[in-house]
């Protein structure tokens, strides 16, 4: 059974049932797949994104919320930068799954629903998924890139006939529904890799890991992947690459505001602008504006001085016992730490224990 389903409660929720699809061939998987993108409208229209953008450019200063980046192009241009040299974050993390996945997949344990907030590409989850897909596993990729998700959980399914891949398109941030497995008692782990906590200052990353105990229940748990403070040199070039391709990438979220709410960005008059914050322990990213300009989306328009930037991403840098601090405040246990020789990335298993949402 196939369903399409846009719940009232979040902007576009996706849920595809693929129970049925679970016992056919991989040719009927792929027709089956076709149909759903010819009959179900999978759109990236968001109603807050132009209410979230005309709030963020009246503010003093200007900012965008980062979960905009996402959309089709935005996903692609994210996994371009995973591919580059300077872009040390991908490298480390995937060294570490590689390493100790088999041992992440123990404390997964079997008969999971594994949960992924902003699952991207998944390919981290892969290492996972080739330990659990003899256990029963149930694989719940959350995404805001709608149609970059579509694709994803279309190779999934492919790749992975044993495992039922359920994705769900919506905003993390905010309560979502899980897909309904009837009656089975399932555990529940939420997968939290690629450092995306570091988007968040710090009461919102506290109130967003605060939701996984409920979400999870108390035999759950949470594995996620946070950054590490390290030399300045290192993580600023990360974000400035030789390429360009990041600057692409920011840039794309004005490209986006264009495309999808009629702006006029020129995106020659604004630059990519990323700086590490020692004081904050964080990369501060901006579009800066090159010289006096207006900008207009609809009838709305928007003055800017040269050099005036748009904050448009923080990437928080952690100590290990710092994220364990502050995971605490969110209820949640540390178990397990598992880090690459240089200690530049960390991967956490923390217990959802307390909190029982269920
Ligand atoms: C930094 S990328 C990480 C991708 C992947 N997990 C990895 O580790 O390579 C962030 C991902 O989270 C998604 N994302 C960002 N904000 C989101 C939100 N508020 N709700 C849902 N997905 C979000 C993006 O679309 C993107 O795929």
């Amino acid at each position: 059974m196939l369903r399409l389903a846009v719940p009232k409660s979040y902007n576009l929720v996706l849920l595809v049932e693929y129970d049925l699809l679970f016992f056919l061939s991989k040719v009927q998987v792929i027709r089956q797949l076709t149909k759903l993108s010819r009959r179900g409208r999978v759109e990236s229209v968001d109603s807050t994104f132009r209410a979230d953008v005309l709030g963020g450019l009246s503010a003093k200063p200007k900012r965008l919320a980062c979960k905009y980046f996402y959309d089709e192009r935005g996903s692609r241009l994210f996994d371009a930068i995973c591919g580059l040299d300077e872009y040390y974050l991908m490298r480390t993390e995937l060294e570490i799954m590689h390493r100790f996945g088999p041992e992440m997949a123990r404390m997964i344990g079997t008969g999971a629903m594994l949960i992924e907030f902003g699952s991207g590409s998944s390919v981290k989850t892969r290492l996972l998924l080739d330990q659990l897909e003899n256990d029963n596993t149930t694989y719940v990729p959350v995404d805001i890139s709608c149609r970059h998700l579509q694709i994803t959980a279309r190779h999934l399914l492919q790749r992975y006939p044993h495992i039922a891949v359920r994705p769900v398109a919506t905003d993390f941030t905010a309560d979502f529904e899980l897909p309904s497995l009837g009656s089975k008692a399932e555990r529940r782990v939420v997968y939290f890799p690629g450092s995306t906590i570091g988007n968040f200052e710090y009461a919102e990353a506290v109130a967003l890991l605060s939701r996984i105990p409920k979400l999870c229940g108390a035999r759950g748990g949470l594995l996620i992947g946070i950054d590490l403070q390290k030399d300045v040199c290192t993580i600023e070039t990360a974000y400035n690459d030789a390429q360009g391709i990041t600057a692409k990438f920011n840039l794309n979220l004005l490209a986006r505001i264009n495309r999808e709410l009629g702006g006029n960005f020129n995106l020659t008059r604004f630059v990519h602008f990323a700086f590490y914050d020692t004081a904050n322990a964080r990369v501060d990213i901006r579009l800066v504006s090159c010289r006096d300009q207006n900008v207009e989306m609809g009838s709305d328009e928007f003055e800017f001085r040269a050099g005036e930037p748009i904050h448009t991403e923080f990437s928080h840098k952690y100590t290990i016992e710092g994220f364990e601090q502050m995971a605490a405040h969110a209820g949640l246990r540390l178990e397990r730490c598992w880090t690459d020789d240089r200690g530049y990335f960390a991967v956490l298993y923390f217990g959802a224990g307390g909190t029982n949402g269920e």
